[in-house]
């Protein structure tokens, strides 16, 4: 026995001990605050040295468990409204135990065997539900910034194929891509790292759904021509990250087929409603894309990490980022190229499983289910926010998020937007519930967002009326001032 060896009664014991508190949190959720009051909460370092010798195992598993629900910031809360991160799946969650204890290598076939087929698969199954009909390809991701930048990485392959060996001086003009003002910021860094410099996204405005102005998107094109750069890709969101507005898909792919340029759709949130026979309508148009970004461990329910990177040119995926080792042979009779070879990770972890293992328990209706639900909710929401006297629509809802405003007709945006910040501090205090407050085309919002799948009427009622109290308390002069 080597000293990171447990007996087997210590193994058991152990993984039922954390099994019992895994599913006490789960329990709680429903009515779980999402952290501490405002006042307990604490932000310095820990400053314990390392330790030298080990602890009773028992002892840590419970004293760990306890201080991060204690002490934690609980995304999977039902009272969370937050950003674009779920309640796990529970099956996820075991998932991810599995995972860890197989430790399958991703990067080669030959090193994971079924491993990489069940990847292969949950890949295929999502590519089958974009619409495509032709041959794709894709690949797991860390996450929405990593399949951004692969994608991105894609089209510069597609447009300038010397650039993988000889680098972007050898393109002789500043390549130039398209997206709109209110896309993730994710492609200002992939500009930035794939060396043709964040000042090569141009940022278009956007109408009064936050969707792309696609007239402004042509116009733009035309000058970046007129001045000798070289366009090569247009990035359409679907579900932007402040307001869920998805862009017209299908006018951007007519101006893409125009001017042969790539269309990446950024759907790490709302791509997921392909999984809905009745809402894939709101990301229609999504399979005039040549790459597509979709994000389990956003409204998939996933755990992070669990990114996903699809195209419908999957030759390219090796011309980008193919490469040789001679440490690595080839299994004999294996002629899938192998995942090193067709993204930016050697060593991969095993980010599928907790998908593929969910569909298998859940199936693809179960998902259906929580996106039409959670559209629900969110319309819900609206009606009851808008039936009040306080708060007002800021942006129209399509997905499940909101983006309401402090309704205040004589007051200048300052004035509104220090009324939404103060709103959201106060709902925001006693540590019971998170929304946060962002701001749209310039304009200051509330965001509330459904993406628990634990999140029900009731904790959204409880939300409303924590809003108004809020909005009571802090704009004491509101009736007065409309
Ligand atoms: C629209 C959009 N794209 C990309 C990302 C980046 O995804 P990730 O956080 O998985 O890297 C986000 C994150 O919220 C997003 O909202």
């Amino acid at each position: 026995m080597t000293n990171f060896d447990l007996d087997e009664k210590t193994r058991l014991a152990l993984g039922h001990q954390l099994v019992e508190i895994i599913n006490s949190f789960y329990a709680s959720l429903p009515d779980r605050a999402v952290q501490m009051p405002l006042e307990q909460r604490s932000f310095a370092p820990l400053s314990d040295a390392m330790p030298e010798v080990g602890e009773d195992p028992a002892k840590v598993l419970e004293e760990v468990p306890a201080a991060m629900i204690a002490q934690g910031f609980h995304v999977p809360s039902a009272n969370y409204f937050g950003l674009m991160n779920p309640a796990p799946t529970y099956v996820a969650v075991l998932a991810e135990a599995l995972v860890a204890a197989l430790n399958p290598q991703l990067a080669t076939q030959n090193r994971s065997q079924l491993a990489v087929k069940i990847e292969d698969e949950t890949v295929r199954w999502i590519g089958e539900r974009v619409g495509w009909e032709t041959a794709f390809g894709g690949t797991f991701t860390s996450g929405g910034n990593e399949a951004n930048m692969s994608a991105l990485a894609l089209a510069m392959t597609e447009h300038f194929p010397h650039v993988v060996e000889d680098g972007v001086s050898s393109i002789g003009a500043l390549p130039v891509l398209y997206a709109s003002t209110e896309s993730h910021h994710s492609l200002d860094k992939s500009a930035g790292l794939l060396g043709i410099g964040r000042r090569a996204l141009r940022r278009v405005a956007v109408n009064d759904r936050a969707q792309m102005d696609v007239a402004q998107l042509r116009s733009a094109i035309a000058e970046d021509k007129a001045a000798g750069r070289k366009p090569f890709c247009v990035v359409a969101t679907a579900g932007t990250t402040n307001s869920g507005a998805v862009d017209d898909m299908e006018a951007i792919a007519e101006v893409c087929g125009q001017h042969k340029l790539w269309l990446h759709v950024d759907g790490a949130y709302g791509a997921a409603a392909i999984f809905s026979d009745e809402h894939r309508g709101l990301v229609g148009g999504i399979e005039g894309a040549d790459s597509i970004t979709i994000d389990p461990h956003k409204w998939l329910a996933m755990p992070f990490a669990a990114g996903v990177l699809l195209t419908s040119h999957p030759e390219l995926l090796e011309r980008t980022f193919g490469t040789q080792t001679p440490y690595m042979p080839k299994a004999a009779g294996s002629t899938r190229i192998d995942n090193f070879k067709v993204s930016a990770q050697w060593s991969r972890r095993m980010n599928s499983m907790k998908l593929w293992l969910t569909l298998r328990v859940h199936g693809r209706q179960g998902y259906e289910e929580l996106i039409d639900r959670q559209i629900m909710l969110a319309r819900w929401m609206v009606e009851r926010l808008s039936a009040g006297s306080f708060f007002e629509l800021a942006v129209p809802q399509v997905l499940p998020i909101i983006n309401v405003r402090v309704r205040l007709p004589r007051a200048k945006e300052e004035g509104v937007a220090a009324a939404n910040s103060a709103i959201v501090d106060e709902v925001t205090r006693s540590g019971e519930r998170w929304i946060s407050v962002t701001s749209v085309n310039g304009r200051s919002v509330i965001r509330i967002m459904v993406i628990s799948h634990l999140t029900g009427e009731r904790q959204l009622e409880n939300l409303a009326a924590a809003m108004e109290s809020a909005a009571k308390k802090v704009l004491p002069n509101v009736a007065a001032a409309r």
